[in-house]
């Protein structure tokens, strides 16, 4: 039989297939950070995912980082949210939300009263970012205060209960891609002295409560976490990867987590042989895979689930494609983040229409 169409339990839910959709940002909602119907028809389309993970979604205002994205900060972004949990749940669907704060990686254009983003350092990201006037470098950001830090861990964790109250099956912490959690974890962007930066152990800290915090809202069996060691996306380094991600995936294992989600793009270091056995949940396995490597994944239990980005996002209809040996629809570059239907929710289906 295929693996990629046996069931997997993943924390409380079981899937019926082990084809996962990847966060992937889409930039269709609105100012206000609400997701729009269209939002709801993208997802249902992809309902026969084992596991949709949703685009990241910030926490609060100030986790914003990218125009058009969604929010769950407000009770409208809540009840936007919670029609397209509904409408996947009605196709037989399971729906997890990524969290993600961006941190340094803003712009004041994009945050309240213009402020500056936020960041364990004071320390600028290489690199630019879309505004809604167009590309501007990004800024330096504000080091948070010790005394502040507490604050942001707990807006994770209401992120996480309205999550739940929005329908979502569980909750991903984005750790990955040099968005707040990762600049906290990487060295070069995490220069604090106090219990917060330094070794390892205290730059892993605000991952850990973090976790902790959704943990308490979720339990452990709704609760999933990315991570991309190596991709140095996003002008994130780390002057010791290896050491800094086992230690991190080995203290994982008291939270009880649902699953590890390890997206790899060329990294020199074969994480996923290296940390599946740390991890005591369910592996996910993602960043450039096929369908043959990712058989092959699953045959030889190098991974419970295997996580499809682009594929997933020109291939509603993925997995009857895969148990059919069908071709897939090439993803559009120029239509990843702009506005509207075009490129979102019109690529065709096998049967030849967008599906649904
Ligand atoms: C358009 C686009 C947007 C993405 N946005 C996110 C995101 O919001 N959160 C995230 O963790 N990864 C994001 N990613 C990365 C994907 O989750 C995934 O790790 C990556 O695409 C590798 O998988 P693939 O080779 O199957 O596409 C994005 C990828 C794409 C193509």
């Amino acid at each position: 039989m295929n693996p990629l169409f046996t069931p997997v339990q993943i924390g409380r839910h079981t899937l019926p297939n082990r084809l996962v959709m990847a966060p992937m940002t889409r930039s269709r909602s609105d100012d206000n950070g609400i997701p729009s119907d269209l939002v709801a028809a993208y997802y249902v389309q992809r309902a026969s995912a084992g596991l949709i993970i949703t685009e990241g979604v910030f926490p609060s205002a100030m986790g914003k980082g990218y125009v058009r994205t969604p929010g769950i900060a407000t009770d409208a972004q809540v009840a936007a949210w919670k029609k397209v949990t509904e409408a996947v749940h009605a196709k037989g669907g399971r729906i997890f939300m990524q969290v993600m704060h961006c941190g340094r990686i803003s712009h004041p254009s994009l945050l309240p009263n213009e402020a500056q983003p936020v960041a364990p350092s004071a320390i600028k990201p290489a690199g630019q970012t879309w505004t809604a006037s167009g590309l501007q470098d990004f800024v330096t950001p504000r080091e948070l205060r010790l005394d502040e830090i507490a604050g942001v861990i707990d807006e994770y964790r209401i992120a996480t209960r309205r999550a739940l109250e929005a329908g979502f099956d569980g909750v991903e912490l984005h750790t990955a891609s040099g968005y707040l959690p990762e600049q906290f974890l990487s060295s070069g962007s995490n220069q604090r002295q106090d219990q917060y930066g330094g070794s390892a152990a205290n730059r892993a800290r605000f991952v850990l409560d973090v976790l902790a915090a959704m943990v308490a809202e979720a339990g452990g069996d709704r609760v999933g976490i990315k991570i991309s060691p190596e991709m140095n996306f996003n002008d994130i380094v780390d002057d010791n990867p290896l050491q800094t991600y086992t230690y991190l995936v080995e203290q994982l294992r008291d939270l009880n987590l649902a699953y590890l989600h390890v997206a790899l793009f060329g990294a020199k270091v074969d994480y996923h042989a290296l940390l599946r056995p740390r991890f005591n949940g369910a592996y996910l396995m993602g960043g450039g895979l096929d369908q043959t490597v990712a058989e092959a994944a699953l045959a030889d239990g190098r991974a419970d689930a295997t996580v499809f980005g682009g594929a997933f996002l020109a291939n509603p209809d993925l997995p009857e494609r895969f148990r059919q040996g069908a071709p897939l629809n090439t993803p559009d570059k120029n239509t990843f983040y702009s506005p509207g239907a075009q490129g979102y929710t019109d690529y065709p289906s096998l049967s030849g229409t967008s599906a649904n």
